[in-house]
């Protein structure tokens, strides 16, 4: 059996899409990325939404369809924009990704989406308690998940550490653009991590975002209290759970 949705996923370099299939927890065909355009303002980025999708099903849309924002999305809202266009500040995002593509859609952030992936098919499975997700990329996002139920919009990529913004200091681009070498990176994920550990007491750390794929270089060099994983569905997490939020958005709706 096959139930198939869509997930697009709002980075701020990319846009990418694919069919998912919501049974096995992955996606149905090789995905889609179309550079986000610049400035990434609202209107140009749902015009590029709608050629990835219509990449897919020509001027048809699929029947549910979920957009993850590198934002903080209240009710369809989107009320931050700290790696896109300032213009998404206090935007009605799920008005203007509906109008453009002419389909009812929803909209959440993409690390939220990433944890719901993880969640429902990834290294989250079968774990109850509290999970703390990060994505360590351009930015650091970050998702909390209390037995199996997703808290949205937690941001704890802007916590302070040692009076330094926690993005601006241990996402995984700052790791490249100060060339740290892995040791040198671990040191700041040590910090940022008993920070959040200190903070929440949480059960389990998940990892994610594209350096999740080099987890052996830098996590055995950790030492904290609670157990941390690599997220298991990597760069595929937003895709997979935006399909998934938009699969239930849609079964809320009818
Ligand atoms: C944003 C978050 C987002 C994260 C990853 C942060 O700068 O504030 O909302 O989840 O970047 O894209």
């Amino acid at each position: 059996m096959t139930e198939i949705g869509f997930g697009i996923d709002i980075g701020g370099s990319g846009i990418k899409g694919a069919p998912v299939d919501l049974v096995a927890g992955k996606l149905a065909t090789k995905r889609v990325r179309i550079p986000t355009p610049q400035p990434s303002t609202p209107q140009a980025v749902a015009e590029t939404v709608k050629d990835v999708v219509s990449e897919f099903f020509g001027s048809q849309c699929p029947s549910s369809l979920g957009i993850t924002m590198p934002c903080v999305v209240h009710d369809g809202v989107t009320r931050s924009a700290a790696n896109i266009d300032p213009a998404w500040v206090n935007h009605r995002a799920r008005d203007t990704f509906s109008e453009t593509l002419g389909t009812e859609v929803v909209v959440l952030n993409d690390a939220d989406a990433a944890a719901l992936a993880e969640l429902h098919y990834g290294a989250a499975q079968n774990h109850q308690g509290l999970i703390i997700l990060t994505t360590l990329g351009t930015g650091i996002g970050s998702a909390m998940i209390y037995n199996g139920v997703l808290i949205p919009n937690a941001e704890l990529g802007h916590i302070e550490i040692d009076s330094r913004h926690g993005e601006d200091w241990a996402a995984a681009r700052v790791r490249v653009e100060e060339s740290l070498s892995w040791p040198d990176y671990a040191q700041r994920l040590q910090r940022y991590y008993s920070t959040l550990e200190f903070l929440f007491s949480p059960d389990l750390f998940i990892v994610g975002g594209g350096v999740s794929k080099d987890a052996d270089q830098f996590l055995p060099l950790l030492t904290l209290e609670t157990p941390i994983l690599p997220a298991l569905l990597r760069n595929q997490a937003g895709i997979i759970g935006a399909a998934w939020q938009g699969r239930e958005s849609l079964a809320a709706r009818s």
